[in-house]
């Protein structure tokens, strides 16, 4: 199922496996037109999929990362590249090491360092890198988007947050014990993520039913942050059909 609704372009697949192809063709098809462009990236299990397919696609000649520039959403912190829960280690893992792209074009917050010259050290990157042209985003159970937890304010640039209590124990499932999950992240901001030009949400699940359900429908509220994407000029929302079981009647 595709569907327009607003400035979203809603797309419906029957499992994880088939919305992350599409989520792929879309990362895909951006980087054959904008072979040096800038893409926005993130971590979590939502884009485990899509970056295997990627990286197949690269493996078979499909897509050329070699001019492409990335820039991550966040990092925990403080948080050394080398502990296997940090992002950075994530994005080794997962794509970073399977693609063909040129170690100097990537980025992220980096876990290891002063956390407010950090925050705006990455912010002046994107800046100069042009901004980000495509962001892929997942949405956490809270709403957040990156570390934006449920606030009272949409934060604007990159800074250092305090994780949510929910964040934690979302994420304990990677660590030992919610002891270990690092309390503290560095995130780009709201309007860093607003500011890219495309947007792609890819929300997978029947845990995630009920928040982008409120995040689509809902009003536009710090609580919920993703609810701010209402107001973006140009969202492709990718979800399998557990995810989309509250939307999809409303389309
Ligand atoms: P998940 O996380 O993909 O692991 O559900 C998404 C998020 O917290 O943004």
């Amino acid at each position: 199922m595709e569907k327009k609704y607003g400035n979203f372009t809603i797309i419906v697949k029957e499992d994880y496996d088939n919305a992350s192809a599409v989520a792929a063709d879309v990362i895909t098809k951006f980087v054959k037109t904008n072979p040096a462009g800038v893409l926005g990236l993130a971590t979590g299990s939502t884009p485990e999929g899509t970056y295997s397919k990627l990286a197949e696609a690269n493996h078979a000649g499909k897509v050329d990362f070699s001019n492409i520039t990335t820039f991550n959403l966040d990092e925990y912190h403080p948080i050394s590249k080398t502990n296997d829960q940090s992002y950075d280690y994530f994005m080794r893992q997962k794509l970073f090491n399977h693609i063909n792209i040129n170690p100097s074009n990537v980025h992220l917050p980096n876990g290891e360092a002063d956390p407010h010259a950090e925050c705006v050290a990455y912010e002046a990157k994107i800046e100069d890198a042009g901004g980000i042209c495509l962001q892929l985003l997942g949405i956490g159970a809270n709403g957040h988007i990156g570390f934006n937890e449920p606030d009272t304010h949409f934060p604007k640039k990159t800074h250092y947050c305090a994780l949510d209590k929910s964040t934690i124990i979302a994420n304990s499932r990677f660590f030992e014990s919610a002891d270990d999950v690092p309390k503290n992240a560095l995130t780009m901001g709201i309007g860093t993520i607003f500011n890219a030009k495309e947007i792609l949400l890819v929300v997978t699940g029947e845990g995630k039913a009920d928040i982008i359900d409120k995040a689509l429908f809902g009003k536009i509220d710090p609580q919920v942050p993703a609810s701010i994407l209402q107001l973006h000029p140009k969202v492709t929302l990718v979800m399998d059909k557990a995810a989309a079981a509250k939307i999809s009647p409303k389309l």
